[in-house]
C-alpha cells in the first residue's frame, strides 16, 4: 500500500514538473502576440487582469480563440444580412401592429417541441413498454414514476403540459396563417408540411396517451383501434402497423412506443426543419 502510494506521488510530481518543463521551452518558443506583449509591458492591471489575459493569450496562441470568434462573426454577419426584415423594420413603422404577437405561435409550438423531447427523453429511461400481465410493465413503470421517482411526477406533468401547449399553439398557429393569408403563393409547400405537422402532433399526443396502459389508455385504445378497422380499403392494414394487430394485445402499447419515441420525433423533427428553414428563405408574410 505505502509503495502504490509513493509511486502514485511520484509520478504525479513526474507529470507536474514535466509540464512545466514544457510550457516554460513553449513560452520561449511561441512569438508572443499582441495581448501577452500588452500584459508584459503594463504594469497598471490589477493581478486578476493580468492573470485573465495571460491564460487568454496563451489559450489563444495555442488555439486560436480570437481567429475563430472573428471568423464565426463574420458568418453570423454574413447569415443575417441574407435574413428578411420584419415588416416593422422595413417600413420603418413607428407603432407595432396588433396582431405580431400571434406570430409567435410557432415559437411557442417550437419551443413546447424542445421542452417534449428533453422531458421525454428522461421520462423513456424509466418507462417500460410492455403490455402483458396485470398490473403491466408499462402500468407498473408509471406508478414508479408518480410515486417514487424523485420529481417523477413533476417532470410527467411537464411533459403533459407542453403536449397540450403543443396541440394548442400549433392549431392558433395555423388559424394565424390563414387568418393572415400567409398560405398563398409563395408558401403553399409550407403550407402543406404544416398541415402534415398538425396531424403529425395530434398523432403525438394520442400516442403518447396510449402508454401508460391504464383504463383511460384502453378506452382510448379500443376507439382509435376501431377507427383503424373501420378505414375504407386499407383498414386491416392500418390497424396491424399502428396497432399491431386487428385487436387489442400487449404487443399494442409497444408498438406505440415506438411509434411515439422514434418514428413521430424523427418525421417531425425533419419537417420544422424544413418548414423553419423555409420561413428563414421565403420570410415572413406581410399583413394583408
Ligand atoms: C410543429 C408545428 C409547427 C411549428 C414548430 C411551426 C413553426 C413555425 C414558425 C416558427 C414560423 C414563423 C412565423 C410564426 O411563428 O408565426 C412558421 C411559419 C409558418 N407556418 Fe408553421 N409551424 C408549425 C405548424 C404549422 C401548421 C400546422 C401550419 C399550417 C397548416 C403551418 C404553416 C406555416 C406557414 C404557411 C408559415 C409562414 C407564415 C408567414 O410567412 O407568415 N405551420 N411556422
Amino acid at each position: 500500500m505505502t509503495t502504490m502510494f509513493w509511486i502514485l506521488w511520484f509520478f504525479i510530481a513526474f507529470v507536474v514538473v514535466l509540464v512545466a518543463f514544457t510550457l516554460r521551452k513553449e513560452s520561449e518558443d511561441m512569438p508572443s502576440r499582441d495581448i501577452l506583449r500588452a500584459v508584459e509591458s503594463t504594469g497598471k492591471m490589477g493581478v486578476a487582469e493580468r492573470s485573465f489575459l495571460w491564460v487568454f493569450s496563451w489559450l489563444d496562441t495555442r488555439f486560436r480563440l480570437q481567429d475563430y470568434w472573428n471568423m464565426s462573426k463574420g458568418a453570423y454577419y454574413n447569415m443575417h444580412r441574407q435574413m428578411p426584415l420584419t415588416h416593422a423594420e422595413k417600413y420603418k413603422l413607428r407603432i407595432i401592429w396588433y396582431w405580431y404577437p400571434l406570430y409567435c405561435l410557432g415559437g411557442i409550438s417550437f419551443l413546447s417541441f424542445i421542452i417534449l423531447v428533453i422531458t421525454g427523453t428522461v421520462l423513456g429511461i424509466y418507462y417500460v413498454p410492455g403490455g402483458e400481465g396485470d398490473p403491466s410493465p408499462a402500468y407498473a413503470s408509471m406508478q414508479y414514476i408518480m410515486t417514487e421517482l424523485p420529481f417523477g411526477y413533476i417532470l410527467r406533468a411537464v411533459h403533459h403540459w407542453a403536449t397540450h401547449f403543443m396541440v394548442a399553439s400549433v392549431f392558433l398557429h395555423m388559424c394565424r396563417v390563414y387568418f393572415t393569408g400567409a398560405y398563398r403563393n409563395p408558401r403553399e409547400l409550407n403550407w402543406l408540411i404544416g398541415v402534415a405537422l398538425m396531424f403529425l402532433t395530434i398523432f403525438f399526443g394520442y400516442s403518447g396517451y396510449l402508454l401508460p396502459w391504464d383504463s383511460l389508455a384502453y378506452g382510448a385504445a379500443v376507439i382509435g383501434i376501431n377507427m383503424a378497422n373501420s378505414s375504407p380499403l386499407i383498414g386491416k392494414f392500418a390497424a396491424t402497423a399502428l396497432f399491431s394487430g386487428t385487436s387489442l394485445t400487449p404487443r399494442t402499447v409497444t408498438r406505440m412506443y415506438f411509434i411515439h419515441v422514434f418514428i413521430l420525433p424523427v418525421i417531425v423533427t425533419l419537417l420544422i426543419i424544413i418548414h423553419l428553414f423555409i420561413v428563414w428563405v421565403q420570410g415572413i408574410a406581410e399583413p394583408h
